[in-house]
């Protein structure tokens, strides 16, 4: 017995992720795990679990990894509700409101948007959720881009630097300058406090040209290359984040044989975010089309104000199954093993040895009720580092 050791014990269905037998959510029955150190350090059969410390009697239940929830937007102010009711009634979401909650988070405390965050993570914990990525992106200035990223470092090791979320007010006429702003002082200002940099690469927001700048200015940097791509409509951004060897691309929802081709070929997952298509209501990106074509999938919640203002992975995986022709399986590994790649992180997303004993206990015998019982609290209990939460 290991000192400060931890077992889950009777577990109906543990889902490893392992990938091993050709399934790709490594199912075992009746198995247990044990934690020490903060890490998985054994899986096996219930039968022979070791001696531990301390015991959480699963009781048949279904134990999945931790939701990797690889893109979301927490560090704002201010919320967008009058712009949601409105494009209920009809209206259509352009991404226009951006301004306004860049307005919104330039007039915030630290302690405001700090608490924000806090809030959120704290939401996205309650519902599985174990590793967060988390953008600036409505400072847009120099001073507010790095205190976004700053405070967003506080609550992840995966920060994404998003200067070039849309061209703000002050330099509506001179885009130029402001790529240039955003590939010298704002680059360094932030840089010390992020991993990633991403530029939303849109008709309205920043072109191919533009992009390809930023993210090569980034990358001198030392940081990763995710995107935001292909969102409203169809365009340059999956195939210059395929052709930048971008860790992922972020939404997908217009895309064309040669961007599925493209992405096929590559190391580049696509993150698919059900919930901005929920809320804006718009047409679903095609996942069936992507998994056929052999593309690596991730599921995220995409969390802001605007576009997407939900913290919950479960949603997501209900509505990737029922909107996006995903089988459960193929979601929950999205949401936890997917997220991971998208973060080219190997610690997270999986329940094997030597990786973070970051886990879900469901209030269910089998991941399939994420998706059959949508819009319910099924999330029992979550181990955060092999800490109970
Ligand atoms: O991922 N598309 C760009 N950025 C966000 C939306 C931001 C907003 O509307 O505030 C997104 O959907
Ligand atoms: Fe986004």
């Amino acid at each position: 017995m290991t000192r400060g050791s931890l077992l889950v014990d009777h577990i109906g269905e543990l889902v490893t992720n392992d990938g091993r037998d050709g399934d790709p959510l490594g199912i075992r029955r009746d198995a247990a795990l044990l934690v020490e150190d903060g890490q998985v350090a054994w899986i096996g059969s219930a039968r022979y679990a070791p001696a531990a410390d301390r015991r959480i009697d699963a009781g048949g239940a279904a134990v999945l990894p931790g939701f990797v929830d690889s893109h979301a937007h927490l560090v704002f102010a201010g919320d967008r509700a009058a712009e949601f009711a409105a494009r209920m009634a009809g209206e259509r979401y352009t991404g226009g409101g951006i301004r306004t909650t860049v307005g919104a988070t330039r007039a915030a405390s630290d302690g405001d948007l700090r608490a924000t965050v806090g809030r959120l993570r704290a939401e996205m914990l309650r519902q599985g959720t174990t590793t967060v990525e988390i953008k600036s992106g409505y400072g847009l200035t120099v001073a507010d881009e790095a205190r976004s990223l700053r405070i967003a470092a506080e609550f992840t090791e995966d920060t994404t630097f998003l200067g070039a979320h849309v061209v703000p007010a002050e330099y509506a006429d001179r885009p130029d300058d402001y790529v240039g702003m955003v590939c010298g002082p704002m680059l360094a200002a932030a840089a010390p406090y992020a991993r990633w940099i991403d530029v939303f690469c849109e008709r309205g927001a920043f072109d191919a040209d533009h992009a390809r700048a930023i993210l090569a200015c980034g990358q001198a940097a030392g940081l990763g290359v995710r995107l935001h791509a292909n969102q409203l409509g169809p365009g340059p951004g999956v195939r210059l984040g395929v052709e930048l060897g971008a860790a992922s691309v972020d939404h997908c929802t217009h895309l064309t044989d040669a961007d599925v081709d493209a992405l096929a070929g590559s190391e580049t997952v696509a993150t698919l975010l059900p919930g901005a298509e929920f809320s804006t209501r718009s047409p679903y990106p095609d996942a069936r089309r992507l998994l056929d074509a052999g593309v690596t999938v991730a599921l995220a919640t995409d969390c802001n104000p605007g576009s997407s203002y939900t913290s919950s992975m479960p949603f997501c995986v209900a509505l990737a199954v029922r909107e996006m022709r995903m089988t459960p399986a193929e979601a929950v590994w999205a949401a936890t093993a997917g997220g991971a790649a998208a973060l080219r992180r190997t610690d997270v997303g999986r329940l094997t040895p030597g990786a973070r004993a970051d886990l879900i206990i469901l209030d269910a015998p089998s991941h399939l009720h994420l998706a059959y019982r949508p819009g319910v609290p099924l999330i029992r209990q979550v181990l955060h580092n092999g800490v109970p939460r």
